[in-house]
């Protein structure tokens, strides 16, 4: 999106929402309003879960109603320093299960989609997952989205971190998990987990996952809820029950609580 583009050369006016590092900026609620407005013109009937909709109060509720779910810039603390992974995602969600995903990353020009049981495609090309299904063989990405009035999360984060950097291949962080989930579906990355994120940030990236072969589950082990804020995504499902052995666990608050 040009708009998303000639905006990361400007001077951004950033406001907080949470805390001090839970940003937006103009373009975040500009470019949700018109992706809201384009699609519920052509959908008039269908729904809408929008991080910056959430934020002004509107209630984030899933129901089985055909259901757009829009991060209008998945990284925006990336995006407020020019940092490049950033990216606007808009999943698809039907009787609550996403069906459809697409992400677009303007500085890069990477465009990525995956529609249930037709595939997942970067710039129309077909990608899949890694064949990593062991831990001392994982280059795995985190999100060190921590900062909380919870210090129990950022307890949880170090004790994982400690427990994985002497085993996997490697640990890397995007800024973005969404972007973090194409990594993983195009086998960059081979696992990804995180236990405070948002609907928003996941919707789009679950279908690309699965459909290029991945697994998406709860990192406790159990099945993926898109509204409970936590996802362990992988490359095998044995690599996933082996990342899952190894983490502690934090439970946040839900999207839909
Ligand atoms: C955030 C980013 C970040 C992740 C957070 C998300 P936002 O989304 O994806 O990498 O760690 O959990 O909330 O605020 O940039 O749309």
């Amino acid at each position: 999106m040009q708009l998303v583009r000639e905006r990361n050369k400007q001077k951004k006016n950033v406001e907080e929402k949470l805390n001090a590092v839970d940003l937006v900026t103009e373009t975040d609620k500009e470019v949700e309003k018109r992706l809201i407005s384009a699609l519920s013109e052509k959908y008039p009937d269908h729904k809408f879960i929008g991080e910056e909709s959430t934020a002004d109060g509107i209630k984030c509720e899933l129901t089985s109603d055909p259901t757009w779910i829009i991060d209008p810039i998945d990284g925006t603390m990336n995006f407020v320093h020019g940092y490049p992974n950033f990216c606007i995602s808009i999943g698809y969600v039907v009787d609550k299960i996403p069906v459809m995903g697409v992400i677009y990353c303007p500085l890069q020009d990477w465009l990525f989609t995956a529609r249930k049981g037709c595939g997942a495609f970067h710039n129309g090309v077909p990608i899949h997952v890694s064949h990593t299904t062991e831990l001392s063989q994982a280059l795995i990405n985190i999100e060190t989205s921590v900062r909380s009035s919870d210090p129990n999360k950022m307890k949880v984060f170090f004790e994982n971190l400690n427990t994985l950097a002497p085993i996997v291949h490697g640990i890397r962080t995007a800024g973005s998990a969404v972007i973090t989930m194409s990594f993983v579906a195009m086998g960059g990355s081979d696992a990804y987990f995180e236990f405070a994120v948002h609907a928003w940030d996941m919707a789009a990236g679950c279908v690309l996952v699965t459909e290029a072969g991945g697994v998406v589950i709860d990192p406790a082990g159990g099945k993926f809820d898109l509204m409970s804020g936590r996802i362990l995504c992988a490359s095998s499902q044995d690599l996933a029950q082996e990342l899952v052995k190894n983490l502690k666990q934090y439970y946040g608050p839900r999207d839909d609580a």
